[in-house]
């Protein structure tokens, strides 16, 4: 295989707002490679709920989960998400399908749906791709798998301004209690919780400059190929 035919595979995992997908699509850019945020597919599954004003429950998800198709589509560098064909990048990231998207993250059909759609994304492309379960279930033999950490109080800024830019304003101490049980749902759940794997490099992004960590991950990376 020549270095050009060569892919490569960026798995980032990580709690609530500890930095991936700004690092990822940082990394991604950095490395001409495609960045794949697998929390928006989840978060596209749950808006389709909420579109249609149906109850998310495991039997509503199960006999609607074939009525749900996503894809995304690259523009200026930006992934849009499209749900059904509408454009529903900016509506995934409210606080109320950040709060409902756990209850559809851990259906075992939803995952396995999800799980299926990210890994066609490898077949042609040399990828960076963020989520929970990215090194421990949907790619065990990525490239580099690396695993965020930032503290709850950064964290809880970062949400914070997040939704501030989307025009919604929450208490902070509400935005950390959120953030501790939505992590919570994710590392207790049955199907693929959140775990570090053994073989991931930890990075504490607390305090960090976003350079700093792109740097960082794209010099592992280059450790590790020939790139
Ligand atoms: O990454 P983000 O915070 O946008 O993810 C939203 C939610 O989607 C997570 O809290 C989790 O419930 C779910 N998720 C998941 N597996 C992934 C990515 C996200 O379960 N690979």
């Amino acid at each position: 295989m020549t270095k050009k035919e060569q892919k490569y595979i960026i798995a980032i995992d990580g709690g609530v707002a500890t930095g991936k997908s700004t690092i990822a699509k940082a990394v991604a850019k950095e490395l001409n490679f495609v960045y794949i945020n697998t929390g928006d597919m989840y978060r596209a599954v749950t808006l389709y709920f909420v579109q249609n004003n149906i109850e998310i429950t495991d039997e509503n998800i199960v006999s609607n989960i074939n009525d749900i198709k996503i894809t995304f589509r690259l523009e200026n560098n930006n992934v849009i998400t499209i749900l059904n064909g509408e454009d529903v990048t900016e509506k995934l990231h409210s606080a109320n399908i950040s709060k409902l998207v756990p209850l559809v993250a851990k259906v075992k059909i939803v995952r396995e749906k999800m799980v299926e759609l990210q890994r066609e994304f490898a077949k042609n492309n040399s990828i960076v791709m963020d989520g929970r379960d990215i090194a421990s279930v949907v790619f065990p033999n990525a490239t580099l798998k690396i695993f965020l950490t930032a503290s709850l109080d950064e964290r809880a800024r970062r949400r914070k301004l997040d939704l501030e830019k989307r025009g919604e304003y929450i208490d902070i101490d509400i935005l950390k209690n959120d953030i501790l049980k939505r992590d919570k749902i994710d590392m207790e759940r049955e199907e693929s919780p959140l775990i570090k794997v053994e073989d991931a490099v930890v990075i504490d992004t607390t305090g960090h400059n976003i350079s700093d960590d792109v740097n960082t991950i794209t010099e592992l990376l280059k450790r590790r190929t020939e790139i």
